[in-house]
């Protein structure tokens, strides 16, 4: 798939703006009938996307609670705050929540519509996404698949927990747009099919606390893995993976000293240290000429070039970014991002925090070169001389970590109620 996603310009930036506000006029009356997640059509040739209509979604609801008792082959138990147990009746109401564009200021934006059910709870279409009114964020959408096992969130670490963390999309002005915690709690009081899910989970209505707890109960359960390579490494079977993954694992953990930073345990693999480390990309973005002028992604294949201060005044994010020293102000922090696992990475295009490299080759020739050298590089990414076959086992390796519950959680998203089913 080609993701780059430089566009044709043929319609004025005012035209633009102009559709983007009657769709979504149209779709604040009728949340439950709008085009917005069927994104084919677009004039690009070499445009192809797999995502459906709302109407033509159909999924069958699985039991998501049985990873609790038993989590899938390479993982270790998922860890569940204390004050937050997991039950059906707050999963099922944060999976409704999840899906419900009306959590935004005009009722166009959901969380799932950036963490997309069928493309990995990320979005491979685009870079960066786009939130509310066309405004796009600067950084690139991450999985919510196995999230429970991540201590930091964000790819700067700024959040701790699942249960805070929403509340910064559903506050973000070019996410879901909402001018406070207090809209966002009156608004779900006055929607019908919520007061009796409320109560059946928490005894109690909508509030700040009772949003966050559903919508983590049930990102929480999105854990998968018993992929191929689980089953070779930890299930012992010869036969899970080909040759080419194994010799690909072995790549991974001598010459190329991917597993000190993608890390894997005896008994489980999160593939990830759960630190921040200086690759470049950062380095790179900031070091590039400043940009007088940068593109406001409208939609897949649509983007808008504008000057940087009208992209501002639009109320897209500038897209600075200095990785974990924005949390820490630490000098050592710049540039620094953190771990992402590699699990289901294969479903998760494109790649690193700014999604700047479109495929998984990307990576590897990335690291192969060494990164971006720059005075603060991590030690560990130097030149690495990779062949041509080295690089394919590489490849086969990192296909071989997709889960084998993927079309059951996917089918699962489906089966959602959506608006006020
Ligand atoms: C407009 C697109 C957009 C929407 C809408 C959105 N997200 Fe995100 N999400 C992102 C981006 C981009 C990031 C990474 C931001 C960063 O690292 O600074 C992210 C990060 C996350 C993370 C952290 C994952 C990790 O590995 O650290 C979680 C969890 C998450 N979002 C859940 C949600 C939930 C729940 C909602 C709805 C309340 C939501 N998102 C709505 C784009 C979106
Ligand atoms: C010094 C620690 C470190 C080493 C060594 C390392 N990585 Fe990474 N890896 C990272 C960090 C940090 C990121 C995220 C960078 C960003 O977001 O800008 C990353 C991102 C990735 C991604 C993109 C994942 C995504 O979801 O965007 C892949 C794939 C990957 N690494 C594979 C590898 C492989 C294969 C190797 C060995 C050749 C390797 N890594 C070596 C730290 C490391």
């Amino acid at each position: 798939m080609n993701l780059d996603l430089r566009t044709k310009r043929n319609s004025s930036l005012v035209g633009s703006w102009l559709l983007i506000a009657v769709l979504s006029a149209a779709l604040a009356d009728e949340p439950r009938q709008g085009p917005g997640d069927l994104r084919d059509g677009y004039d690009q040739p070499d445009y192809a996307t797999d995502s459906t209509s709302l109407q033509s979604r159909k999924g069958y609801k699985t039991d998501l609670l049985s990873v609790l008792s038993a989590p899938p082959l390479g993982l270790p138990d998922i860890p569940i705050p204390q004050n937050n147990p997991v039950t059906a009746d707050k999963v099922q109401l944060g999976r409704k929540l999840f899906f419900d564009r009306r959590l935004s200021a005009n009722n166009t934006v959901s969380c799932a519509m950036c963490h997309i059910a069928e493309q990995g709870f990320s979005q491979n279409e685009l870079r960066l996404p786009v939130g509310i009114e066309g405004k796009s964020v600067r950084r690139n959408a991450p999985t919510i698949y196995n999230t429970a096992y991540v201590e930091r969130l964000f790819h700067d670490g700024r959040e701790i927990s699942l249960e805070n963390q929403v509340w910064a999309p559903l506050l973000a002005k070019n996410e879901m747009g909402n001018v406070s915690i207090g809209v966002v709690i009156e608004r779900l009081k006055n929607l019908d099919d919520y007061a009796e899910r409320f109560m059946k989970a928490f005894g109690r209505g909508p509030n700040m606390q009772t949003v966050g707890m559903a919508l983590a109960s049930y990102e929480r359960l999105l854990v998968s893995a018993d992929s191929p390579f689980d089953r070779w490494y930890y299930g012992k079977d010869e036969l899970a993976v080909d040759e080419s993954a194994k010799r690909g694992f072995e790549v991974f953990r001598g010459k190329g000293r991917c597993i000190v930073c993608h890390t894997v345990s005896q008994d489980h693999a999160l593939f990830t240290d759960g630190r921040f480390h200086n690759t470049g990309i950062g380095y790179f973005a900031t070091m590039k000429p400043a940009e007088t002028e940068f593109d406001v992604f409208l939609a897949p294949g649509q983007s808008e070039r504008v000057k940087t201060d009208l992209a501002q005044t639009t109320g897209s994010e500038k897209f600075r970014d200095l990785g974990r020293y924005e949390v820490t102000r630490l000098p050592e922090d710049r540039w620094r991002y953190r771990t992402p696992t590699l699990r289901n990475v294969a479903l998760t295009a494109p790649y690193m925090h700014d999604g700047s490299l479109a495929t998984l080759r990307d990576v590897l020739l990335f690291y192969d070169r060494g990164g971006v050298p720059n005075e603060a590089l991590d030690p560990l990414i130097q030149r690495l001389g990779l062949s041509n076959v080295e690089i394919e086992d590489l490849l086969a390796f990192l296909q071989s970590l997709t889960g084998s519950n993927i079309d059951k959680l996917v089918s699962d998203a489906h089966a959602a109620p959506i608006g006020g089913g």
